[in-house]
């Protein structure tokens, strides 16, 4: 039986759910994995994620469909990230079946907490990896945990659909070099001065700029960004260091294959946002959140797109991403996951 919870009015929050999957890796070897109930971690004082934040997390949701059925949207596409998340950080990689599986397994085993359909709100998932033995020197662990949990959230911004206003960080969120291609705890460290700075300002996110010219458009501390022109192509920043997005690439095929629309995978210049007729971020969590102000110190760029409603071009994108994932609209071969 479901939960009895108000699912309409859930934030983007921690709710522990009954089950969560760990599987340990030692001596060179993934053990079998298993369900467990316990959602607390004891781990030494000394481990490698404490000391050296060796750690990596994926995010991920599951949805219930209009024919009553669970399912998740392009786990692979998951699975794949963490693993280069891993491989940057030295850790072993969890197998990408197991990977689906875990999360398969977690899903199902949680069924009454995954939102019903048409309630606004999904079963957000979280995989993740860290090195868990005593590790003084500066190295990576020889022993690691995988676990995924799940939690019911309502829409990432408050507000839900209605245009956000944001700030154009004064704060790095990675060194030029950076590895903000990857889930690494550090990048996601490196932005919370930067997020509490924005909130603390009266702004809902920021908009990062590279960090080594500072002209280029990169991401928000949580969501890739989208633009569409005043002749209606989409726009979307192109960068080495920024997270891959899962929903930005899906987004974009979307726009092409199922839209008709023109679509540009480029570097975006700041000096171009003022020209843009519409502005969303774009992510699991954000799903597709429209901008409707970008503040830049004394600069003001208000969005054509304005502050009451998602633009129409972003409306179009938002109701065909998300008539895919709630099973509404038939998605391309290999997107949607069912569970059960
Ligand atoms: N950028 C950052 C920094 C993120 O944390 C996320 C969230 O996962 C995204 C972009 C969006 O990625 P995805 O669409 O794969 O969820
Ligand atoms: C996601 O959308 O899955 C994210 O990771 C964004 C944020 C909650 C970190």
């Amino acid at each position: 039986m479901k939960k009895d919870l108000d699912w309409s009015s859930l934030g983007f929050g921690y709710i522990a759910t009954d089950y969560r999957y760990s599987s340990k890796f030692k001596d060179g070897a993934w053990d079998e994995g298993q369900l467990i109930t316990d959602s607390m971690i004891t781990l030494s004082e000394c481990a490698g994620v404490f000391q050296y934040a060796q750690t990596i997390f994926e995010g991920l949701k599951a949805y219930s469909t209009k024919d009553g059925h669970i399912v998740c949207f392009r786990p692979d596409l998951n699975a794949a990230r963490m693993a280069d998340s891993a491989k940057r950080l030295e850790m072993p990689v969890f197998p990408e079946d197991r990977f689906i599986d875990a999360v398969c397994q977690v899903v199902k085993a949680n069924q009454d907490w995954v939102p019903p359909y048409g309630s606004g709100a999904t079963l957000y998932i979280r995989p993740y990896m860290m090195g868990t033995n005593p590790v003084i020197g500066v190295k990576p662990a020889n022993e690691y945990e995988f676990r995924v949990f799940a939690t019911p959230v309502g829409p990432y911004f408050k507000g839900g659909a209605k245009p956000i206003v944001i700030k154009v960080s004064d704060f790095d969120r990675a060194a030029p070099h950076g590895t903000g291609h990857i889930k690494a705890g550090l990048n996601y460290a490196m932005s919370l001065h930067a997020i509490v700075t924005a909130h603390d300002e009266g702004f809902a996110e920021n908009m990062y700029l590279d960090p080594e010219s500072r002209t280029k458009v990169e991401e928000t501390g949580g969501a890739n960004f989208i633009f569409i022109t005043k002749d209606g192509t989409l726009v979307t920043p192109k960068s080495d260091s920024i997270l891959p997005s899962i929903t930005r690439r899906s987004i974009m095929y979307v726009a092409e294959h199922y839209l008709g629309m023109k679509v540009e995978h480029r570097p975006v210049y700041f000096d171009e946002v003022k020209d843009f007729a519409e502005c969303g971020l774009c992510g699991t969590a954000a799903v597709i959140s429209p901008v409707g102000r970008i503040v830049n110190h004394d600069t003001v760029i208000d969005i054509p797109a304005g502050m009451e409603e998602m633009g129409p071009v972003t409306k179009k994108l938002y109701d065909t991403l998300t008539g895919i994932q709630m099973g509404s609209i038939e998605a391309p071969e290999g997107w949607i996951k069912k569970i059960c």
